[in-house]
């Protein structure tokens, strides 16, 4: 039986949502994520993996993860060069970038997960972005999203969206790497 959506869950897995400034944006944030919980075959949204190729890492974990790893970069660069980011921008781009992986993938009746029809059919973070813009997020934040991955022809239109970019190659490429897995990085280097 399906767990119930547990807005406190989300904000122990990913603290990071409790430093956003703008309160109508955690709400929306959190609010994509039951989203698109709710439309997922999961029963559990704590225990689902990140990856079929990756046993350990959860999505719950690489999104915490990533959004860490978006902030440090965003911290160090406005100590060192003052450039204007928005912290509460980055950390909802980061929080909810992968939101799609909960219909790109399913339980693979193992404790699992595989590629079902949704991600056979819409390329990765389309419905990252569809969840944004249901919940009500900015433009900005929905770009931002759609564009963190390769897979996207559009690329990032903002420091934000290009700093959440390499967190999550940084954290993905770990995963890669750890699992002899092609990686991300590969592709800046043909
Ligand atoms: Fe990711």
């Amino acid at each position: 039986m399906k767990k119930p959506f547990s807005r406190d869950l989300i904000l122990r897995e990913i603290p990071q949502l409790n430093l956003i400034s703008q309160e109508d944006m955690r709400e929306k944030a959190i609010k994509a994520w039951e989203l698109a919980y709710t439309d997922s075959d999961y029963e559990d949204l704590e225990t689902v993996n990140f990856s079929p190729y990756y046993p350990k890492p959860t999505l719950l974990g690489h999104t915490r993860s990533v959004t860490e790893a978006s902030l440090l970069l965003a911290k160090n660069l406005l100590k060192e060069y003052d450039y204007p980011i928005d912290l509460d921008d980055l950390i909802v781009m980061a929080a909810l970038h992968d939101i799609s992986k909960l219909r790109e993938n399913i339980s693979d009746g193992n404790g699992g997960v595989k590629k079902g029809p949704v991600g056979a059919a819409f390329q990765h973070a389309f419905f990252s972005a569809h969840y944004a813009i249901e919940a009500g997020l900015s433009d900005k934040v929905v770009a931002g999203i759609f564009a963190h991955t390769g897979n996207t022809k559009q690329l990032p239109t903002s420091l934000e969206a290009i700093l959440v970019t390499y967190g999550d190659m940084a954290d993905a490429d770990a995963h890669r790497f750890s699992y002899d897995r092609p990686l991300q990085v590969a592709k800046l280097h043909k």
